[in-house]
């Protein structure tokens, strides 16, 4: 590895240093109203701070002080700092979903950055897609590129228990059909589950999308689990404004470092931490831009033998902040030195084994060894059959043993509405052995593939004491939920893939060992199904929307949008005076 590489001339250099004096002085005046001086514009890297920061992403709403951090870091390397927004997303409130949308947020930071003065790039990241849409942006520039993951919320605590963001809400039905949880315990309950800045502090999306980053080497080691509001994620940031200037010199792109082994220590990492199952579709989607082949059948194949080796909700017990203190993902990663490739390189320059060869861990209730695991396999197991020709995906860890071997009658949803409106009905005709088929939520479907998947079970069955059945959808489930639930079925029902045929009363078969769902329906009665099927009409006539469907690829592929995948370099060819 290069360590320098200073002869290679700063893109910026052609924005302030061009031999055109007056395209020089247009580019250089107008950035001088914010007090720059000459020394910014003779030869000092540029860096890009791109923020998603945004107070309607609440899990991001303290990024704008770390972006002061990764300044301070920038200047004392010598580097020039500019913060710039683009688009955020907040996993709650964003409809019909924030997944919608990160495709448009991987464009916005693509387009951003390729399109100003930068010669390398920190991305301020939190909640959920903002990770991935901004990797995913920043993949198709391909400049030095480092992230620095926002952090976790602290603890969560209700009355003496420990809470997870998400994870808690999953059980709010369970518990209001208990008359000793009131309106005050929820509004209690709010407060406590959402106690700092920060992220989900689960082992959801979000914690699984740093620890992603961090295992790809995309952030200084150990930047995954510090909780957001502890002093050392603010020297986490200012280090990585030290680092990317370093990173500009050496030249130290992304497609350096994002090779086909860094991809397979994320799924490795991923499988031992019990990420969420969204890590397929981000990292698909990555790679796609990148230039890496990844195929659905590289996580099961690379990731469910991997042991889970670490002890967190919504698989296990503890939280995000008991993983910081405990050792963090350097210590897993340590732990998995002879199931990941050592030698691959991260954005301090070091091979990732070399970063993490001293990590300790400090607690074994939260990470174990991997001889003395919480589970022999954990990782995702990907499902082919006649319902998902392109395959479907599930969580074993987050899934009830006893359901990895099931065949139940289908009852069957079609979309999400119909579910609210019927489920709960006493007269519907379910039991705890049937299975859930939700239609209509994938890509195009929903549109945007919504975090539906792990639809509650119906009030008579949880008043049974019914806790899990087998549900199936082509959608997705939040990484703070868990249940047997089979998701991302492609090809999905909207644009008529098995899914779409599906009857109230078939009997469907669920092997996990053996990786297959079949619906036990003969092919001649499907040919008839399929010959009367319609694809349901689009409501969305303009704009964005009506791009993605057209536009979206199936979730076996990572749901980017067609014209988006692979990379386009940080050239640009002309000049805009
Ligand atoms: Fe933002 Fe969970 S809602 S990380």
């Amino acid at each position: 590895m290069d360590k320098e590489n200073s002869n290679k001339e700063l893109r910026s250099h052609s924005w302030f240093a061009p031999a055109d004096e007056k395209l020089g002085f247009i580019n250089r005046s107008w950035l001088r109203n914010q007090g720059c001086p000459d020394d910014y514009f003779t030869g000092r890297p540029v860096i890009g701070i791109c923020n998603t920061w945004s107070e309607l992403t609440p899990c991001n709403a303290h990024l704008r002080d770390f972006a002061d951090m990764v300044k301070r870091g920038v200047l004392e390397a010598g580097g020039v700092p500019f913060e710039f927004p683009v688009t955020s997303m907040g996993e709650t409130l964003m409809r019909p979903t924030a997944m919608l949308f990160r495709n448009l947020a991987s464009m916005d930071t693509e387009e951003s950055i390729r399109a100003n003065p930068l010669d390398g790039v920190v991305l301020l990241t939190g909640c959920d897609k903002t990770t991935p849409s901004t990797i995913m942006g920043a993949c198709s520039v391909d400049l030095p590129t480092i992230v620095v993951p926002g952090g976790p919320m602290l603890n969560g605590r209700y009355k003496g228990e420990l809470i997870g963001s998400g994870t808690f809400a999953w059980k709010i039905k369970e518990k209001m059909s208990n008359e000793n949880f009131t309106k005050k315990d929820l509004s209690e309950a709010e407060v406590c589950n959402s106690r700092s800045a920060g992220h989900c502090m689960t082992m959801g999306t979000a914690s699984t999308m740093a620890c992603m980053a961090e295992a790809l080497g995309l952030t200084l080691p150990g930047a995954a689990a510090i909780p957001a509001v502890d002093s050392r994620k603010k020297l986490l940031a200012q280090l990585s404004g030290r680092r990317i200037v370093q990173m500009v010199k050496e030249d130290l792109t992304l497609s350096k470092i994002l090779t086909r082994k860094a991809f397979e220590n994320a799924i490795v990492v991923n499988a031992a931490v019990g990420g969420s199952t969204n890590f397929i579709i981000h990292l698909q989607a990555i790679a796609g831009r990148i230039g890496v082949d990844l195929e659905l059948q590289d996580f099961d194949k690379l990731g469910s033998h991997i042991p889970l080796l670490v002890n967190l909700m919504p698989s296990g017990k503890f939280l995000m902040e008991d993983f910081f203190y405990a050792g963090g993902l350097p210590a897993v990663i340590r732990e998995l030195k002879d199931k990941i490739h050592n030698e691959a390189i991260t954005v301090n320059g070091n091979a990732i084994g070399e970063n993490n060869l001293d990590a300790e861990c400090y607690n074994r209730e939260v990470i174990s060894t991997v001889v003395d695991p919480f589970q022999e396999e954990a990782g995702i197991a990907v499902l082919y059959g006649n319902l998902c020709e392109n395959g479907a995906v599930i969580k074993p860890s987050a899934a009830s043993p006893d359901l990895m071997v099931h065949s139940g009658k289908a009852v069957v949803f079609e979309s999400i509405e119909d579910c609210h409106a019927r489920i709960d009905d006493p007269e519907l005709d379910i039991d705890e052995n049937s299975v859930i088929v939700l239609q209509g939520v994938g890509p195009v479907g929903y549109p945007g593939m919504a975090e539906v998947g792990n639809v509650s079970l119906p009030v008579k069955l949880i008043k049974k004491g019914v806790k899990d059945m087998v549900r199936i959808s082509d959608g997705r489930m939040s990484g703070t939920a868990f249940g047997t639930v089979v998701l991302h079925v492609s090809p999905e029902s909207a644009i008529g893939g098995t899914l779409a045929l599906v009857k109230t009363g078939d009997i469907i078969e669920l092997d996990v060992p053996n990786r297959r769902m079949e619906l036990k329906v003969s092919d001649e009665e499907l040919k008839k199904r399929r010959d009367n099927w319609k694809a349901p009409e689009s409501k969305y006539d303009r704009g964005y929307v009506n791009l993605y469907i057209k536009t979206v690829e199936q979730s076996h592929l990572g749901a980017d949008l067609d014209f988006l995948v692979g990379k386009s370099g940080s050239e640009v060819l002309r000049h805009s005076h």
